[in-house]
C-alpha cells in the first residue's frame, strides 16, 4: 500500500525518520549513552582486519563504513563489489571479519562471497533487512536493519538504515579496540540519535528539490562530486539517477575531476556537489570552482553556512540542516534520493519498476 504517495519509492523515502529511529533503537542506548550490538560469538577486540563485500547501493553503504572503521577503530578495511571479490582470489588472513551488506539477504554474488569468506576462515557479519533471508541465517553476527519491506526497486530507506547500523558497528569496534572512551561514546550516541530529526529537516526541502528537478531532467549526462564519506554518496546519487530516470550519471571523488573527468564539463552537464560544511568543505569547493570556471552548472547541496560561503554562482542550491559529520551521509542521502525521484517523475519513467531491473538479483 502506497498510502497517499504516488510511488512506493516516495513513500519509502518519507518513512526514513521512523525506520532509522527504529533501527537505531537496537544499536544505541540513550539511557546509559552506549552503543550496543547483539553479542557476537567471537571477540570483537581481536578483529585485525575487516573485509566489506556488497553490491549496488549496499556497496556504497559499505564504502561509507570503510571511512568510519578506519577513522574510529583504526582497523584496516578492504572493500569490494561481490562480483569482483569472488573471483580475484582475495587474501584473507586469520583474525579477519568479513562484513556483508544486503537489503534482501539473497543477492547471489554477495551470498557466494559470504560462503567463500567462511571457507577462508573469516568471521561473518551480515547487515540485512530481511531477517528470514539466507544471509541472515548464515551469519555469525547478525545485524538487522529495521527498514520494513522495501518495495521500490531503487533502494532508499534500506540504505540509510544500513548506514545507521554501520556507524554503530564502527563505534562498537572502536570501543572494543580501546579507541573510544565513554565521553566520546556518549557523543556518538548523541549524534546518531539526532539523525531522525535531521532527516525530517531534510525532507522539508522536498518541494524545492521538485522545482529544481526541472533543471536536471533535460540533461543527457549528470556528474556528482563529493569527498570523504560524501564520495560514496556521490556514487549513490549517480546510481539512483541512472536507475530510475535513465539519465547517464557518474559520481567522482571531487579531487579526481582534474585527472580526467573535468574534460566533460560544459554548460550542458549539470554537476551536483555534495559538500556539508566541515573539514573537507574548502577542498570540495575549490574543485567546484574549477568546474564553474569551465562553464559547468553546479547544484550545491550543503548547509546554511556552506551555501553562504560558496553558493554564489551556482545554478541552484539545496540547504540541509546543519549536522555532525558522522550523520551527514545519512541526512544528505535524502536530497540525493528526492532529486532522482523527481527527475524520474518528470521523465515519465516507471519509478518503482525501472526497465531491465529486478528488486533482488538472485542470479550471478
Ligand atoms: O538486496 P541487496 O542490497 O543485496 O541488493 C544490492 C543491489 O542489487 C541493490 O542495492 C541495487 O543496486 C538497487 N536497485 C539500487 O537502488
Amino acid at each position: 500500500d502506497k498510502g497517499n504517495h504516488r510511488h512506493f519509492m516516495l513513500k519509502e523515502i518519507y518513512e526514513q525518520p521512523i525506520v532509522v529511529a527504529q533501527t537505531l533503537k537496537s544499536y544505541v542506548r540513550r539511557l546509559d549513552d552506549q552503543v550496543s550490538l547483539p553479542t557476537p560469538d567471537f571477540d570483537l577486540s581481536a578483529i585485525r582486519r575487516v573485509t566489506i563485500v556488497a553490491c549496488g547501493t549496499s556497496y556504497y553503504a559499505g564504502m561509507v563504513a570503510k571511512y568510519w572503521f578506519e577513522q574510529f577503530a583504526r582497523v584496516p578495511v578492504d572493500i569490494d563489489v561481490a562480483s569482483e571479490f569472488r573471483y580475484r582470489q582475495p587474501v584473507m588472513e586469520d583474525g579477519g571479519l568479513a562484513l556483508f551488506i544486503s537489503q534482501s539477504g539473497e543477492t547471489a554474488d554477495t551470498l557466494a562471497a559470504l560462503r567463500h569468506a567462511r571457507s577462508e576462515g573469516q568471521k561473518i557479519a551480515v547487515v540485512v533487512n530481511v531477517p528470514t533471508s539466507t544471509m541472515a541465517r548464515e551469519a555469525d553476527l547478525l545485524l538487522p536493519t529495521h527498514a520494513g519491506p522495501e518495495i521500490g526497486v531503487a533502494s532508499t530507506k534500506a540504505f540509510t538504515c544500513q548506514l545507521a547500523v554501520l556507524a554503530a558497528l564502527a563505534a562498537n569496534l572502536a570501543r572494543a579496540k580501546g579507541r573510544l572512551d565513554p565521553r566520546e561514546e556518549k557523543e556518538v550516541v548523541r549524534h546518531l540519535s539526532e539523525a531522525p530529526a535531521a532527516i525530517n529537516g531534510a525532507l522539508a526541502y522536498d518541494e524545492a528539490i521538485e522545482a529544481m528537478a526541472h533543471l536536471i531532467a533535460p540533461a543527457r549526462d549528470v556528474l556528482y562530486l563529493g569527498r570523504g564519506t560524501d564520495y560514496p554518496l556521490a556514487l549513490e546519487g549517480a546510481l539512483k539517477l541512472k536507475e530510475i530516470s535513465y539519465i547517464h550519471a557518474e559520481g567522482y571523488a571531487a579531487g579526481e575531476m582534474k585527472h580526467g573527468p573535468i574534460a566533460l564539463i560544459d554548460e550542458n552537464v549539470p554537476v551536483i556537489v555534495i559538500a556539508p560544511s566541515g573539514p573537507l568543505f574548502d577542498k570540495t569547493v575549490s574543485n567546484m570552482q574549477e568546474v564553474q570556471a569551465r562553464g559547468g552548472k553546479v547544484v550545491l547541496i550543503s548547509d546554511y553556512d556552506g551555501i553562504q560561503a560558496a553558493g554564489d554562482g551556482c545554478m541552484a542550491t539545496i540547504t540541509m540542516p546543519k549536522v555532525h559529520p558522522l550523520i551527514a551521509p545519512i541526512v544528505y542521502a535524502i536530497p540525493v534520493q528526492l532529486l532522482a525521484y523527481h527527475v524520474a517523475v518528470l521523465k515519465g519513467t516507471d519509478v518503482d519498476q525501472p526497465r531491465n531491473l529486478a528488486k533482488s538479483v538472485t542470479v550471478e
